[in-house]
């Protein structure tokens, strides 16, 4: 249906509908089943906890609440939208009430978290950061959306775009680093793959945007915390990501649960209204975060649930996930006066017009159990997984240990080693365990010569270590261990891990450690004493078969850090493009520095070695008209083909407003032949080099400029140019 027609059934639609109904629209039910009872469902729990309903009343209310509460407020048109309906059989008996049992036959919208694949989990996103590969996160997003839509979800909260500088947030894991440019590529790409050319298609599905914004950002890397930053700081870093997927056409944003300065996202009118609508121009939906209107009663901001709808709907947010507090509160609202009708409109609009968009009032039933079949976990998807996990494996030590022979026998400590279920990380919500390749799976699968051990016993170690050539250690974090609520204060290996490894450096043996983790982990200790380290995060379902390959040098690493590793929580939050102080670290005591650890991270943004390397040389900077053209020679200087992520970064070095030290300007992936060189230009816009001023008004200034060319943020060439115009 064209824009023009639906625009005209939308209020059409709107027109025939009563308050509830429009209150319906906007009403998301979830697992938490919040919605479906009369009462605060936290005011039930209460009333659980304190026996005035007995726990066998509240058992059977909580079985027949789907079935009965749903289907009744279903039918009545209370319900707009489901979240965690993921399979097509509940989806299709949902949508057939919605469509064929109420009064004006509006199809229900699906709602669920697919953030790193669906059935074929890929690696978790911060991982897949690592790959800097645009077309591969655009190919994985493809992917699940096809296995998504075929179970019946019409959208996805994801991609997550929160810049995140702190490892001690769990929720690093579930974005793209610490970096602006890489969170608005890897954004824009996602947007692409999920919703694909035609969302109206079966296997299209909306993108929802989420956090908006500066989530990552919560003090002390606690989870939910506050967030208090300036407008520059917003503007420049946190913001971007949002704007790149708003301008590649993402069809839903979805506000943050913290605060910033004071005022939660949630009723966050400059954020929702002036910024998101007015300044970026978007027109699709807005959905809270799970329960998060009702939470602004604890922010503090709004005085009773009744208030938290009232302004939430003011500040602009549409769809209510699972609170429960618009279809509770908005009606008696425009009733007594204190809301106007016409904001509930808007809202409705909204939800009705993403409906359209995905095609659901023409095609409600896009799900299918023969699709199910067809489309999940095909060998096709799980090739895909694994080259996802092989390039976003990185390398970040080896001292000639690497890559071990198939020939060479292998001693396997660390019980991660065979946890498949662990492999794939936070957020995998419809991953099956039996469908993950652990390393003692691969190393089955391969007949690889190995002895395992969980590695708890010294003893068993010296017994493989009289048989076995090479060792390797898996060490790390578990997935409960990151992801949402799993913020870490101290981020250092565990005290099991530590004793395992030890005795592995006691032994002498050649021997590489295999880190899973969804977050960057202070690593000081192992970066000295192992000879060689692979950083795999929660790699997916693919898990073990890739750490082989690139384990037996089939595969040669390639990706490059996307947050770097510090050497200890203390030096959180850590980010290579920060702005120098009036002291910089140096050599005397009164520069900016600790007593007790070093200023610099272990492996800096943008790290990550491989079997070869490489030789960087004639940086060559020129203005050319309304851009500066860099370019390098890079030469692959070893004796295996391998795929250099060439960075390009930028410093403008005197401005009213200090500049980050190194800021990513570009990166291209290029491929070399052993002795191969080749000359990589890039072309950075001059109109990209400004920087907001204390009105917020975006300058670009005349000056010198530093431009940094380098296999990570450390270490590179430089050249300086003063631009003019
Ligand atoms: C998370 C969101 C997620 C939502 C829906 C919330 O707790 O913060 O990222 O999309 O749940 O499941």
């Amino acid at each position: 249906m064209l824009k023009q027609q639906y625009e005209a059934e939308i209020q059409q639609l709107l027109s025939q509908m009563t308050i509830e109904e429009k209150a319906g629209q906007l009403n998301q039910c979830g697992p938490s089943l919040a919605g479906a009872f009369d009462v605060d469902f936290e005011e039930l729990l209460n009333m659980v906890c304190d026996g005035r309903v007995s726990k066998e009343k509240f058992q059977k209310m909580m079985a027949s609440a789907e079935q009965d509460y749903h289907e009744e407020a279903l039918r009545a048109g209370h319900i707009g939208s489901y979240n965690g309906v993921s399979d097509a059989e509940t989806a299709n008996r949902l949508q057939r009430i919605a469509v064929e049992e109420t009064r004006l036959g509006i199809p229900l919208l699906f709602g669920y978290d697919v953030i790193h694949g669906y059935r074929t989990v890929t690696p978790i996103p911060l991982a897949e950061s690592c790959a800097w590969d645009e077309r591969l996160w655009e190919e994985t997003a493809r992917m699940s959306a096809k296995e998504a839509t075929a179970g019946g979800v019409h959208m996805t909260f994801a991609p997550m775009v929160d810049v995140s500088r702190d490892p001690r947030w769990g929720r690093i894991s579930e974005g793209a680093g610490e970096d602006v440019l890489i969170n608005s590529l890897y954004g824009r790409a996602k947007v692409k793959g999920f919703q694909g050319e035609d969302l109206t298609r079966a296997d299209a599905m909306a993108a929802c945007v989420k956090h908006f914004a500066a989530y990552g950002a919560v003090e002390a890397g606690r989870d939910y915390n506050r967030v208090d930053m300036s407008g520059q700081k917003l503007y420049e870093e946190y913001l971007p990501p949002f704007e790149a997927c708003v301008k590649a056409g993402a069809r839903a944003v979805m506000p943050a649960f913290n605060d910033i300065n004071g005022v939660p996202c949630t009723v966050n009118e400059k954020l929702l209204r002036d910024i998101l609508r007015k300044q970026w121009g978007f027109d699709g939906m807005t959905i809270s975060d799970a329960n998060a209107i009702a939470e602004c009663v604890n922010h503090g901001c709004a005085a009773d649930n009744a208030d938290a709808a009232r302004q939430a709907l003011l500040a602009g947010v549409d769809m209510d996930m699972t609170s429960g507090v618009y279809s509770r509160h908005l009606k008696d609202l425009i009733d007594k006066g204190q809301l106007n009708e016409q904001e509930l409109d808007r809202a409705a609009a909204n939800v009705l017009r993403i409906k359209f968009e995905l095609g659901l009032f023409d095609n409600p039933y896009q799900a299918s159990k023969e699709r199910e079949k067809r489309e999940m976990l095909t060998g096709k998807h799980r090739e895909l997984a694994r080259t996802a996990a092989e390039k976003s494996i990185v390398l970040l030590k080896n001292e000639g240990v690497l890559p071990f022979s198939r020939k060479q026998k292998i001693g396997i400590v660390g019980e991660l080693a065979a946890q498949a279920g662990e492999m794939t990380g936070t957020w995998a919500l419809r991953a099956v365990e039996s469908d993950c390749v652990s390393i003692i799976d691969a190393c089955e699968s391969q007949n690889i010569d190995y002895v395992y051990s969980p590695g708890k016993d010294e003893r068993e170690f010296r017994e493989m270590a009289k048989t076995c050539d090479v060792f390797l250690a898996a060490v790390g974090e578990y997935k409960r261990e990151s992801g949402e609520a799993s913020s870490r204060g101290e981020i250092a290996l565990k005290a099991d891990d530590m004793k395992m490894l030890e005795t592995l450096q006691r032994l002498g043996k050649p021997a590489a450690a295999v880190i899973f983790s969804g977050r960057p982990l202070a690593i000081p200790w192992l970066s000295e004493n192992i000879p060689a380290i692979l950083e795999a995060w929660h790699p997916g379902v693919e898990a073990g078969n890739a750490i082989l390959n690139i384990v037996f040098g089939e595969v040669n690493p390639s990706a490059k850090l996307t947050a770097a590793f510090p050497y200890s929580s203390g030096q959180c939050p850590l980010y290579y493009a920060h702005i120098n102080t009036g002291r910089p670290a140096g050599k005397s005591k009164f520069t900016s520095k600790y007593l007790d650890i070093p200023t610099e991270p272990v492996y800096p943004f943008g790290y990550g070695l491989s079997y070869t390397t490489y030789e960087y040389k004639n940086l060559d900077i020129q203005e050319k008209g309304s851009f500066i053209q860099i370019s390098v020679r890079v030469k692959n200087t070893g004796k295996r083909r391998g795929e250099e992520i060439v960075q390009c970064y930028v410093h403008d070095t005197v401005a009213k407003r200090a500049r980050p030290v190194k800021q990513l300007a570009g990166f291209q992936k290029t491929s070399l032949q052993p002795g191969e060189e080749k000359t990589i230009t890039f072309e950075i816009e001059k109109d990209k080099l400004g920087y907001y001023d204390e009105k917020m008004q975006y300058l670009v200034e005349e000056g010198v400029f530093e431009f940094f060319v380098g296999g990570n943020s450390r270490d590179c060439l430089m050249e300086k140019i003063e631009i003019t115009e």
